[in-house]
Formats: C-alpha cells, structure tokens, sequence
C-alpha cells in the first residue's frame, strides 16, 4: 500500500486533533517479502532486551506510530484543556465510535466505549433485570473476575447457577453447544461465554451456542476480551445480545479502552451503569456517560485502528496463527509436553497453552524466565496446568524457535 492509498483508507483528513503524517508506518510504501514486511512491523515497537515477551494476553504493547499519536493528543488536549472538552471532545468520540463499529462488525447505535472488558460485562450482569430464581449457566474457564461478579449479582438477586467444563479437546462445535444446551432449565435467562478461552486461546463456536440460546429464550452475554483485532468476526453475525471487550489488548489501543455490544432489543430494559439521564427510556445514549477521563487514549482508538488497516486484519490474524502453530506443530507430539489448546486451526489464533508431565506450570514459568529470559505466564486451575504463550505482531520466529528449544530441551530433563 502507498501513502496515498492508506491516506484514503483511514479518511486522514477527518481525524483531527494533532495527527500529523510522522506517525505513519515505516513499512507503507515498501513492499517487501513477508519476513521482511514483518521484521520492519517489528522495528515499529521499542522492544525489551531482559527477555522474549510471549505474553501479549495481559495487553498488547502499542507500536510507534499509535504511540507518538497519544502523546500528540496528550500535548494538545493539556494545550486546549477544558476547551477541548467542551467543543470537541463528544463529536471527536461520536466519530471513533463509528470507526470503532466498522471494525467491530455491528451498527455505531448499539456500541458504547468503556475502559476495559471488566467494565463491559459489569454493565451487563449488574444491569439486567433479575428476578429471583432466575438461572445463569458459565463454564469453569471463564476469566475469574466475571465469575465473581455473577456469584456476587446471584447473591444479591437470588439467582441460580450451573458451572460446566469446555473440552480442551472438543470432537465438534456440536458437542460444546450440548453441554451448555443439556444445563438449561426453565427459568435459565443468560448464558456468559467466553468467545476466546483466555487461559488456553480456544475459539468457542459463539455463533451456534447463541442460536441454540435463543431457540430456548435464553440470552448470550459473550466476553471477547481477547478477540476484537485478533481474528475475523463481526459481533453482528455472532447473534449475541451482549459483546464486552478489551482494545488495549488486540486493537493496541493505550490502556483503558474497551467496548460494549448491546442489541438494541435490549437497551430498553438493561440498566445502565452510568446514567445520562434517568428519563432517557432507550437507545445507546443511555449508556453513553463515562464522566471525565484520558480522553486522548480514546482518541488513540483511531490511530490504533488505522495502524490495524494498514498491517491488513487477515495479514495479521494469519501471521499470528502461523507463530501459535509453528511452536505447537512442533511441540505436540513429544511425550513429556501437552498442549493445551486445541489441534484445529480454526479453535486457535494467536495464543495458546503448554504444561510439562513433570513440572508444574509456575514452576516451568519461572525457569523460562530466570534460566532462558522468556516471560509467560502460569495458569494452574480450571483443569489447566501450562504457560500461556502468547506472541505478538513484533514477534520473531526466531523467538518462535528459540521458545521451541528450551521447551524441548526441559522436556528432555
Ligand atoms: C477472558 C477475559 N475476560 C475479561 C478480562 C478482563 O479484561 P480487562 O482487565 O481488560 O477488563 C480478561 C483479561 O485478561 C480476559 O482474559
């Protein structure tokens, strides 16, 4: 892609404040090799040299370009203080949102900004309307803090719930969508599920489990931490009535942005977290106060989301899978690894977990880190006993293969 052509691509002219063409990809009109055009992504970040960053899933580092487009926001918002606020911060945010949708897959009028995916899903499961005895069916693999926040809603409502196991290892989206479909009961009101599985990266089939769902009257609240810029979906086409997720993970926004999906069939009765006015009876602006915040991180929404056209959504997703199978191909068949995570490419992307028949996972996190200088991280609980491996954009394979060697290496020992 030239200048020219990405210039067009992201609407330059309409992003406003401060964004000046030094923030444009060293790579834009240089068509390399795909090595090449992945090393060159990788000279965008200022990487560490203490160690090998294989755990992206916390959140992503954000790449030069985006940065120096924050702090450009950050120098003229303290430039234009409260006269920023006042004039332009609503317009400014009511025209990301409309990006932010586009990439999101689902209409601008059922998205609202949020900090992270724990304010998301909080907003759902705190607002819906519960009555007692009412049932709520998740898996074990959910993220912990969702599974508090139910146990605590459950405790306030007196509600009900049911907890089930994912297969690491499903035979068929048939035999997932069962296990949650042979839970319900007749006063079952929402399923919470994980789009991607956080501690092992399976891909859960969404799509058929919120068919199956609705064919029962039962509503899907979906957690997508991990998935808006790491794989191809629209939230529309997955028929979910609530979407949460996290862009300082895979759209490598600054910290603190997220998202919030909620169909419009919804908004009448869901109660918003943060009231913009209690008179306001339906549409997203009920939802839409956040009170002041950094809004130049919101604002870098854009600049991430332009930096994620130009790397090329499929170009990205395929690169980060072919780093996941590229060291589990190469792991999972040795006798002393498991891999945690699914064989079929379309359960996987960019993360993936693997334990030791002989070592617990803290313990093999440790050693990667203090003996060979690669950083994961441990998960041990909810059936799980691995790292979780997660490489980036920036990732080599040469760390891919180093990352291969002492595994085999401490797998031999
Ligand atoms: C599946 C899942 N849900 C929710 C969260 C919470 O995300 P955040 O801390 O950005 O709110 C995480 C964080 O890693 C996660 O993996």
């Amino acid at each position: 892609m030239d200048k020219r052509s990405f210039l067009q691509l992201v609407g330059l002219g309409s992003l406003g404040l401060g964004t000046e063409l030094q923030w444009l990809p060293s790579w834009l009109e240089d068509p390399t090799s795909d090595a090449d055009f992945w090393n060159k992504v990788r000279a965008d970040y200022t990487l560490t040299d203490a160690y090998i960053n294989l755990e992206s899933g916390y959140y992503n580092i954000i790449p030069r370009p985006t940065l120096e487009a924050l702090k450009q926001h950050i120098e003229t918002i303290n430039l234009r203080g409260s006269h920023y606020m006042r004039n332009d911060q609503f317009p400014d945010k009511k025209r990301l949102l409309h990006a932010l949708a586009q990439i999101a897959g689902c209409s601008a009028d059922s998205l609202i900004l949020t900090r992270n995916t724990t304010e998301s899903l909080n907003t759902a499961i705190k607002g819906i309307p519960w009555k007692a005895k009412d049932h709520i069916i998740f898996a074990n693999q959910e993220y912990g803090a969702m599974q508090q926040m139910i146990r605590q809603v459950a405790e306030r409502f007196d509600l009900a719930i049911t907890n089930l196991d994912i297969p690491m290892h499903p035979q068929s989206d048939e035999v997932i969508v069962a296990q949650y479909e042979n839970l319900i009961q007749p006063q079952t009101r929402l399923i919470l599920v994980s789009h991607m599985v956080n501690i092992t990266g399976h891909i859960l089939p969404i799509k058929k489990i919120c068919d199956m769902a609705h064919s029962h009257g039962i509503e899907v609240l979906v957690d997508g931490a991990h998935c808006i810029g790491h794989f191809d979906f629209k939230i529309e086409d997955l028929n979910c009535d609530y979407y949460g997720s996290s862009l300082h993970k895979w759209l490598a926004t600054p910290l603190g942005c997220g998202l919030l999906y909620i169909d419009p069939k919804h908004q009448k009765t869901l109660w918003p977290l943060f009231t913009e006015d209690y008179l306001m009876t339906e549409g997203i602006q009920r939802f839409g106060h956040q009170g002041t915040h950094p809004v130049y991180h919101d604002l870098a929404i854009e600049n991430a989301i332009t930096y994620y056209q130009a790397l090329g959504p499929q170009r990205k997703e395929e690169r980060l899978r072919a780093l996941a199978s590229r060291w589990m191909e190469a792991l999972r068949d040795h006798p002393n690894i498991r891999i945690n995570t699914p064989a079929q490419k379309e359960r996987y992307a960019g993360i993936g977990n693997v334990g030791l028949t002989h070592m617990r996972a803290s313990e093999l996190a440790r050693r990667l880190m203090d003996d060979y200088q690669i950083f994961t991280v441990a998960i041990e609980g909810a059936g799980v006993d691995g790292c979780r491996i997660t490489p980036n954009v920036f990732t080599s394979t040469e760390e891919i293969d180093r990352f291969i060697q002492v595994m085999l290496q401490l797998a031999d020992t």
